[in-house]
């Protein structure tokens, strides 16, 4: 099984092909999801700073380019949204809006 790592977190075991933002939320990171995983809100996004996850969907790219993010960022910063990730190989990533660091609430869980 593929392995999570948090950036100054943990890391975690989590099953084949787990959404991203569940993994991270089942395993005690506070990321946000206020589009319950609908690849709408960009709250869920990530850091990937290692794994080979760096191909963006054209989903994710609707979404930052609604949100007015710079598609250059999304390959210079590695961003990618959580809820759009099936973690099928090991990956390490920092979480970029938790309820910790926005005071904001997670929003409705994303479906499996
Ligand atoms: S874009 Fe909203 S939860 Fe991923």
């Amino acid at each position: 099984m593929p392995y999570v790592t948090v950036v100054g977190g943990e890391t975690f075991e989590v099953e084949m092909g787990k959404k991203l933002v569940l993994a991270l939320e089942d395993s005690g990171v506070n990321i946000l999801h206020q589009c319950g995983g609908n690849a709408r809100c960009t709250t869920c996004r990530v850091e990937v700073m290692d794994g080979n996850y760096l191909e963006v969907t054209q989903k994710e790219k609707t979404a930052f380019e609604n949100k007015g993010i710079d598609e250059h960022l999304l390959s210079d910063d590695c961003l990618r949204l959580s809820c759009q990730i099936l973690v099928n190989g090991d990956i390490t990533v920092r979480p970029i809006m938790t309820v910790e660091n926005t005071g904001k609430a997670a929003g409705p869980r994303p479906a499996d």
